[in-house]
């Protein structure tokens, strides 16, 4: 089989947050963890290297999930403190040219109109550079941090957020593509007859519109979406030009792309136009064996509590309760399902589990050209459509994948060399 020409993205976790401040090639980040220099270098190199977009992750809470204590989060950095992401947006479309940038937005807290025209007023400044990942947001911390007790119930979380992308792509819709014709002898900035109110009155939300800024350049900015459940892959595949996914082997992404694309199509859309990607960290070094020392070192270096933490974060669970050699007893969340899903079938216990857990593609490691290699063989095999590079973020890494193993992947033809197209979308859709 001939392998598909492949789409590339950066997937930021922890976003603007702390990056490395214990690496040993995090620079400052101890000390400048605010400075957004990191994110603008991201956002200078992947578009030099042509990829197609990055995706910024965010949440709004502090954990307190392990131990029932914020003491173990705060002490390592992880989630918090956090920068809101959304002031990078035009700080990265400065230092780049091309590249799409993707902020996250939770459909259970943001109001929809000014998602509406926070996206719209992005596009326009960047002439359709950017897209939105739109998340439900998992904690009930969160929820709390916006004035409820607790988190509305997943499958409700996901009519909303459905009932939201609705509402957000009408206002986007409420001003024609050539509603702003600046005639200047008919003193015309706008021609009234082409913006007009959308009346939208859902289950969950209204709004009158028409949105008071003009139609983004893009119609849509890049819907971008990620869920594992029935729900969220429902929710998918009616909106998405991009779906993501947490995975870790080729079976399970067949599996899902062919899943996401019978969807697609069933909801009368064509299956070409919705991107997969999936979570990938591979490791690049100067040979193969010195790449697989250190995928050896960091399996080895594995610490069951930082994992069990962070996953108790996106389930509300406090897995410190549980004795880790135990078998579990059945367990449920309102949090992620998907994830909570494919965690619990890595094993009888919690040291098993955190052992055997992934959430992407990690076990890949050699020379650039070995992972291209690799990367090749498993798109061949899976059809599509591209990777999202997910790694710990700090220069080096970034140019081991931008200067190491995107020149390896263009060399054999499979990822682009240059942009034919102006906007995010356009360019996605080129293959
Ligand atoms: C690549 C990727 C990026 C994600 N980014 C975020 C994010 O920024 N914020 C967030 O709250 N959830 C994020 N999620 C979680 C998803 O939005 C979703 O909650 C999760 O995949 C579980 O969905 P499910 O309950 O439908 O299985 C991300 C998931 C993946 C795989």
């Amino acid at each position: 089989m001939t392998c598909p020409q492949f789409h590339l993205g950066w997937f930021l976790g922890n976003s603007y947050g702390v990056h490395g401040w214990l690496d040993q090639w995090g620079g400052g980040t101890a000390r400048n963890w605010s400075d957004p220099a990191l994110h603008m270098d991201l956002a200078r190199a992947i578009d030099r290297a042509c990829f197609d977009f990055v995706l910024l992750e965010d949440s709004s809470f502090v954990p307190d999930n392990y131990g029932s204590s914020m003491d173990f989060y705060l002490k390592r950095a992880s989630r918090a403190p956090k920068n809101d992401p959304l002031p990078l947006v035009p700080l990265m479309l400065q230092a780049s040219k091309h590249v799409g940038i993707v902020p996250t937005i939770s459909t259970s807290f943001y109001p929809p109109y000014l998602l509406a025209r926070l996206m719209a007023t992005l596009d326009l400044m960047s002439d359709g550079r950017v897209g939105c990942n739109f998340v439900t947001s998992t904690a009930n911390r969160a929820a709390q941090n916006f004035g409820l007790n607790d988190h509305i119930e997943h499958h409700t979380r996901y009519e909303m957020a459905d009932e939201f992308v609705e509402v957000v792509k009408q206002l986007w819709d409420s001003w024609e593509e050539d509603a702003i014709v600046a005639d200047a002898a008919g003193q015309t900035f706008v021609d009234p007859c082409k913006v007009r109110p959308i009346e939208f009155e859902g289950k969950f939300f209204s709004s009158r519109g028409p949105l008071n800024t003009a139609r983004p350049p893009q119609g849509h900015p890049v819907l971008v979406q990620a869920g594992g459940s029935p729900q969220g892959r429902a929710f998918a595949s009616r909106h998405m030009d991009v779906v993501m996914a947490a995975v870790s082997t080729v079976e399970e992404m067949k599996s899902f792309r062919d899943d996401i694309r019978a969807r697609v199509a069933a909801n009368g859309r064509d299956p070409d136009k919705t991107k997969i990607v999936f979570q990938f960290v591979p490791i690049v070094a100067e040979s193969d064996t010195q790449a697989q020392e250190i995928l050896e070192a960091r399996r080895a270096a594995k610490d069951p509590a930082e994992i069990l933490a962070a996953m108790g974060s996106l389930f509300d669970i406090d897995f410190s309760v549980f004795d880790l050699d135990e078998p579990l007893s059945e367990m449920s969340t309102n949090g992620q399902q998907g994830t909570f899903k494919r965690f619990m079938s890595m094993g009888r216990t919690l040291r098993e589990i955190a052992n055997s857990f992934h959430f992407a593609v990690d076990d890949v490691a050699g020379t650039p050209d070995t992972v291209a290699g690799k990367m090749q063989e498993m798109m061949e095999e899976v059809g599509g459509d591209g990777f999202l590079i997910a790694g710990n973020l700090n220069r080096r890494y970034i140019a081991e994948i931008t200067d190491g193993l995107v020149p390896a992947l263009q060399k054999r033809g499979l990822v682009r060399t240059g942009f034919s197209n102006a906007q995010f979308r356009e360019n996605l859709l080129e293959f």
